[in-house]
């Protein structure tokens, strides 16, 4: 992630918690950002779901500010830091699902470490959602964890049962940390109608398995 765009967006954060800023310093190092926003268009109308602090999407709208973004959430208190930081950007919240109330067809849905938190039913169902919110055309961006390299794989159950047994900073409804090979993520994409434009793992410099994928709705 370019130095400036990093500093911008720790920057509108200077007025939360420590423990905030800290979580959102954690996230723009530990996650692959750049290819992310690479691979969104640089203009329309994003849907993002689970946004967490939204370090991202308001790294998003930072770095192409003809994108527009919605944002949401089941965390309200993350949502809440998120709402600061984001004044006067075209960044809007949505408490709960962003699906919700959506006025116009969307360009692009984002993903980011969410899916894993989902029942594969749930996974499923939120893919057949973000297929029909979508134009012609319209992408998906994801980015989950992939299951190999299996010592990376490892290393993110162990963080992921801290984040989610232990410290319990991340919220989900479904009590499980449900960790998906590339491949069960990519039949659930085909099933829902998507095409596959790029399947790429990202793990390479990373402590984490990162495998990013890119469709779109034909
Ligand atoms: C690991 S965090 C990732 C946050 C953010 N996408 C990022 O990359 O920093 C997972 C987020 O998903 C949210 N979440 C969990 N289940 C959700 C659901 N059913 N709908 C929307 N968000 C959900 C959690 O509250 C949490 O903020």
């Amino acid at each position: 992630m370019k130095a400036d765009l990093f500093r911008a967006v720790l920057l509108r954060y200077a007025a939360a918690p420590l423990s905030t800023r800290l979580h959102v310093y954690g996230r723009l190092r530990s996650v692959p950002v750049a290819p992310i926003l690479a691979a969104l268009p640089r203009e329309g109308l994003i849907a993002s779901v689970g946004c967490g602090h939204g370090a991202l999407e308001i790294a998003a709208v930072l770095d192409a500010p003809e994108r527009r973004v919605i944002a949401g959430d089941i965390d309200s208190a993350k949502l809440q830091h998120l709402r600061a930081a984001a004044q006067g950007l075209p960044l809007r919240m949505v408490d709960g699902s962003v699906l919700e109330g959506l006025g116009e067809p969307l360009d692009a849905a984002l993903i980011v470490d969410v899916l894993y938190l989902l029942p594969p039913e749930e996974q499923r169902q939120l893919l057949a959602a973000l297929f029909q919110a979508l134009r012609p055309g319209g992408r998906i961006v994801i980015k989950e964890m992939d299951t190999r390299p299996r010592t990376k794989a490892l290393w993110n159950r162990f963080q992921e049962f801290l984040a989610l047994k232990v410290l319990r900073i991340t919220r989900h409804r479904a009590g499980t940390c449900g960790l998906r090979s590339c491949e069960a993520q990519l039949a659930d994409l085909s099933a829902a109608g998507f095409t596959l434009l790029r399947s790429t793992p990202l793990h390479g410099g990373w402590l984490h398995p990162h495998l990013l994928l890119t469709a779109v709705k034909p």
